[in-house]
């Protein structure tokens, strides 16, 4: 299936799509490839079964779409859910591993990751999708949506966890090779209607995602693409 400017891949539950995003992982690290993830609670099964798939990440490098501005060994931190369900579970670690240091003050975090991130083309840049329609740390009818210069800003949440965040902006994210969105869940299946199938609005940032000149692919439960028509 294909939705404006999404390739669109329907599984038939949360673990097919996990595993089907695990898959992709598995074969970036191999290829050396520079992966961004994210945090949230989907991606933690397609992180277990990307570690299983391929423990040897030595080749590869690792980025984060965004965080939330908490010390990494926080519950909340996206680094620490990456690092307890794929990193730990690795015989060797990825050569680089270029964390969003969520401990820092959220404008010296996002100033010190855009010079990190500056002249570096991401591979495969992983998106969950929260039921308003916002990817990475980027809200509905947030400033930052309009953003042209930067690649990492600061962001304040609209929904739960309530801490601060440091967020990929829209070039940053769109100027991946390939973007893969995991989508699981009935409560999921609006906000994918509006940002798959839908024009691209500030009110669903993921409408306004797709990747500038590579792939934009969408991995979903049946129940979450229940609203998108074949
Ligand atoms: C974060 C994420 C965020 C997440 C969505 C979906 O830091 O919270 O990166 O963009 O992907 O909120 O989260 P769930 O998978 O928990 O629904």
């Amino acid at each position: 299936m294909r939705s404006r400017g999404v390739e669109i891949e329907v599984l038939d539950d949360a673990e097919a799509a996990a595993r089907r995003v695990a898959e992709l992982l598995a074969e970036a690290a191999r290829a050396a490839q520079e992966i961004a993830l994210s945090g949230g609670s989907t991606p933690a099964r397609a992180y277990e079964l990307a570690a299983e798939l391929e423990p040897e990440w030595s080749d590869a490098g690792v980025w984060w779409a965004d965080e939330r501005c908490v010390p990494p060994e926080d519950e909340r931190s996206n680094f620490g859910l990456a690092k307890r369900t794929l990193l730990d579970k690795l015989e060797r670690q990825p050569g680089r591993v270029h964390r969003i240091r969520g401990e820092e003050e959220p404008a010296e975090g996002a100033a010190d990751y855009d010079r990190e991130l500056r002249g570096m083309t991401l591979d495969l840049v992983l998106l969950g999708l929260g039921p308003d329609g916002h990817v990475a740390s980027l809200f509905p009818d947030a400033p930052g949506l309009d953003e042209t210069e930067r690649l990492v800003i600061p962001a304040q949440p609209k929904l739960e966890p309530y801490v601060e965040r440091v967020t990929l902006t829209p070039p940053a994210l769109r100027s991946a090779r390939r973007i893969v969105f995991l989508v699981t869940g009935a409560a999921k299946a609006e906000a994918v209607e509006r940002v798959l199938a839908g024009p691209p609005v500030s009110a669903a940032p993921g409408s306004m995602i797709r990747s500038d000149s590579g792939e934009t692919l969408a991995v979903l439960d049946q129940d979450a693409a229940s609203r998108l028509r074949d």
